[in-house]
């Protein structure tokens, strides 16, 4: 059975929610998903996993969750070389602009879904598509 991580950083429960409806998508599929908080991963629990969804919320000024979230990102960025991975997060009032720079660290890895962003607390119409993006990891 192939197995994902979905690893996430939520401040107030909102990418919580949306990384539960990636992890419970991914098992739909037959997947074994394990959910994991940013503090909890690294480059080198990267090979353990065929495929990894990461979730952060717009944080600062448009950007990463900078002390736990952005520190994990920049050490395994390197190595998403031709590995599925699949985005997703919240947002408060911007544009989605956090995701589109992250978007473009991401060029060498292979994206399995469209980037899952929603406005503050995620919606039925969000918490299905984040269960397609952990299916797209399949
Ligand atoms: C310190 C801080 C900075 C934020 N910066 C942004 C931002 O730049 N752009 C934006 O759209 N939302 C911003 N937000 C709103 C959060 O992205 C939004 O509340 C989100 O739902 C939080 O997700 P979480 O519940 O998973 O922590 C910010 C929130 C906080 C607390």
């Amino acid at each position: 059975m192939a197995k994902i991580a979905v690893v996430y950083w939520s401040g107030t429960g909102n990418t919580e929610a949306m990384a539960n409806a990636v992890a419970e998508g991914a098992a739909n599929a037959g997947l074994e998903a394990e959910l994991l908080t940013a503090d909890s991963f690294g480059p080198e629990k990267l090979d353990a996993y065929d495929a990894i969804a990461f979730g952060c919320p717009a944080m600062g000024s448009e950007v990463l969750e900078e002390d736990v979230f952005e520190p994990m990102f920049s050490a395994v960025e390197g190595s998403l070389g031709g590995k599925k991975i699949a985005l997703f997060g919240s947002y408060g009032w911007g544009d989605g602009e956090w995701m589109r720079s992250w978007e473009e660290r991401c060029t060498a890895a292979i994206l399995t879904h469209e980037s899952v962003i929603c406005m503050n607390e995620p919606d039925d119409d969000a918490l299905a598509a984040c269960k397609e993006l952990g299916a797209s990891l399949a």
